[in-house]
């Protein structure tokens, strides 16, 4: 019988905001599936779970999604992880893919799930839903993303200003996330709109070199790393 894969988010870095379903399932595998940028990268999800790994017994495979827009360039890293995954599955074998935070939020899971579905559409799938960096820095900021009728959203920094400045205009609360390339930018952006003061920047949640700043002058150009964030509210009156 062929097995389902999981597709387990394991939060943000800290190994304890990991659901406990998430780790038995770790605990139980026979492969863990963790995806890497680069070939050069340890992968972040991996070194999150390394506590529960047995590496005598299970089987660590590290699959290359390159951080490119998607395209036909792309495609062919995602039909081999697909290839490789339906073929652990099919010789009975429990295989996870672990992922940082949540699969639904921004991740190189969903880029697998459709070519799963497109061409190994025998392979279940089920997510494991995980703490997505977005709560976490929230709650280390002390911050509510929502609070009655208020709108949030979860947007790519990368977006240009013009659409940046329509989301601070519609959202009482607007998350940019993946912000370390276009910091400056980001930055002049917000001194303009008058949210300067408005903002937490959370780099590396629940890691030990985690850093939250209330003010955009305290963030030093060597926290700028890709796991970094910030959360800008349109009314400071809860900081
Ligand atoms: C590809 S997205 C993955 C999001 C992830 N699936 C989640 O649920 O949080 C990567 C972006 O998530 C954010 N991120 C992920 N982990 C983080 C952490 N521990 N601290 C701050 N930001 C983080 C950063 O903005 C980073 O550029």
């Amino acid at each position: 019988m062929i097995q389902t894969l999981y597709a387990i988010g394991v939060g943000p870095g800290d190994p304890e905001l990991m659901t406990l379903k998430g780790a038995r399932l770790i605990r139980a595998a026979d492969v863990i599936v963790t995806p890497v940028g680069d070939r050069s990268e340890t992968s972040i999800a991996l070194k999150i779970v390394e506590d529960l790994l047995e590496p005598a017994r299970q089987q660590i495979v590290t699959h290359l999604y390159p951080m490119k827009r998607p395209g036909a360039e792309l495609e062919t890293f995602w039909q081999n992880s697909a290839a490789e995954i339906a073929g652990f599955l099919a010789q009975g074998l429990r295989v996870v893919f672990i992922t940082l935070g949540d699969p639904s939020l921004y991740s190189t899971f969903l880029y697998l799930y459709r070519q799963l579905q497109q061409s190994h559409a025998e392979v279940l799938v089920e997510i494991v839903p995980g703490v997505t960096s977005v709560n976490a820095a929230a709650g280390r900021a002390m911050l509510p993303l929502a609070l009655g009728d208020e709108r949030l959203a979860i947007l790519p920094a990368t977006y240009e200003n013009e659409r940046l400045e329509q989301a601070f205009d519609a959202f009482d609360t607007v998350v940019l996330m993946k912000v370390h390339r276009v910091f400056p930018r980001i930055r002049a952006l917000l001194e303009d709109k008058g949210l300067a003061e408005n903002v937490v920047f959370a780099r590396r949640v629940g890691m030990p070199d985690e850093r939250i700043h209330r003010s955009l002058d305290a963030v030093q150009p060597d926290e700028l790393d890709y796991l970094s964030l910030l959360i800008v509210r349109r009314s400071k009156e809860e900081k």
